[in-house]
């Protein structure tokens, strides 16, 4: 297999070394935006010299944002060749047209480390969605939200300044907003309902409840009550409605999801016939995201259908039937048991957010 791989970030160079141990898969270009001492492989500026190469059979794209990330994956499929991305907010903004340039230009589209970093997650979920009816996928599918809300929870401090030391060490987006305002976990949410219902969700349907509001004294509360506190992302599929969203849960001590420490992910999903299923591990960091990149490769190289699933259905988000029961929190007053369906809580969130009243709300698991 030979390789135009865009990108050697965190994730590029991790990937470039591994590639770069086996016999089977060369990086015969890389894309930078200057020549870099480390990879000895051709070096080039522009993409143009990726897309152009007959030779390259599979672009890597690893620079991730919606732009130029688009035009070089559209570009490249156009020109017959596979495309490997760990890009979710790419795959998450233009899914259905994605796949429909893959299977039109017969070519292999893969973005398993696009939801759940080094964790096996959209491959196993696709191959599920092909024997059983997936009716629900769920959980902490951010590792710097998750290890913001352990840090808090462990060492009694303050939002901004566990916030600082999750960047410091590098587990937040370079703009820290999509972690901890629920998007990063929204786009994963989008890409694995779409797998596992065989549908094409729009992204601004799902609503994004973050963390940026809470408190130590929510934590505090919390911790008083014996409850845990996690961003959840969760889209069930009842009948033909689909309800989705991206909130913070709280959660008994004795649950497994209390227990994901650190910037882990644990994603679950259920099924028909298999009931429920966990997936847990890394979900972010440089060799864990690339060993799923490189799994994606050498799926491709033996030959893989155009995406995980042909079925794009039109569905739309409901969250309207869903009732929860909810903390709530306007400025300091507390309504711990307020009963709402998804859809008004998430009304009420923005109302609180239009007045830039400090609000902070949560969903009690029925765990
Ligand atoms: N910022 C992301 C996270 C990285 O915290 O999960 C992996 O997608």
């Amino acid at each position: 297999m030979k390789i135009g791989l865009l990108g050697y970030g965190t994730v590029g160079s991790a990937f470039y070394a591994l590639a770069r141990e086996r016999a089977d898969t060369q990086v015969k270009k890389l894309l930078v935006l200057e020549r870099l001492p480390g990879p000895d492989c051709e070096q080039v500026t522009d993409f143009g010299q990726i897309a152009r190469d007959e030779e390259i059979d599979t672009v890597v794209e690893l620079i991730g944002g919606l732009h130029p990330a688009y035009e070089f994956v559209t570009e490249a499929m156009r020109r017959g060749k596979n495309v490997v991305t760990a890009n979710k907010l790419l795959v998450s903004a233009c899914y259905g047209e994605l796949i429909a340039l893959a299977q039109k230009q017969g070519v292999a589209l893969r973005c398993t480390a696009a939801a759940g970093g080094g964790i096996p997650w959209l491959r196993c979920l696709s191959r599920l969605a092909e024997t059983d009816a997936i009716d629900e996928v769920s959980g902490i599918m951010n590792g710097s939200t998750n290890f913001i809300l352990s840090a808090m929870t462990q060492s009694g401090e303050d939002y901004n300044a566990v916030l600082l030391e999750a960047q410091r060490l590098g587990y937040c987006e370079a703009d820290p907003t999509a972690d901890v305002g629920g998007f990063d976990a929204q786009r994963k949410l989008v890409i694995s309902a779409n797998i596992a219902f065989g549908v094409s969700l729009r992204e601004a349907e799902v609503p994004c409840f973050g963390i940026d509001g809470i408190t130590a004294k929510d934590i505090a509360y919390f911790k008083e009550k014996g409850l845990v506190c996690k961003l959840i992302a969760h889209a069930q599929k009842r009948g033909g409605a689909i309800s989705a969203c991206v909130e913070p849960m709280l959660f008994p001590e004795s649950a497994q999801m209390a227990h994901v420490g650190g910037p882990d992910n644990l994603i679950r999903l259920h099924a028909g016939r298999v009931g429920w299923q966990s997936f847990s591990g890394a979900g972010a960091g440089g060799f864990a995201t690339a060993s799923n990149v490189l799994a994606d490769c050498l799926e491709v190289k033996g030959g893989c259908p155009s995406f995980y699933t042909d079925r794009l259905d039109p569905a739309a988000v409901d969250n309207e039937t869903l009732t929860q029961r909810y903390y709530v929190r306007a400025v300091d007053t507390v309504r711990e048991d307020a009963e709402m369906t998804v859809a008004a809580a998430h009304r009420l969130a923005a109302e609180y957010r239009a007045e830039k009243t400090p609000f902070f709300m949560a969903a009690l698991s029925e765990e």
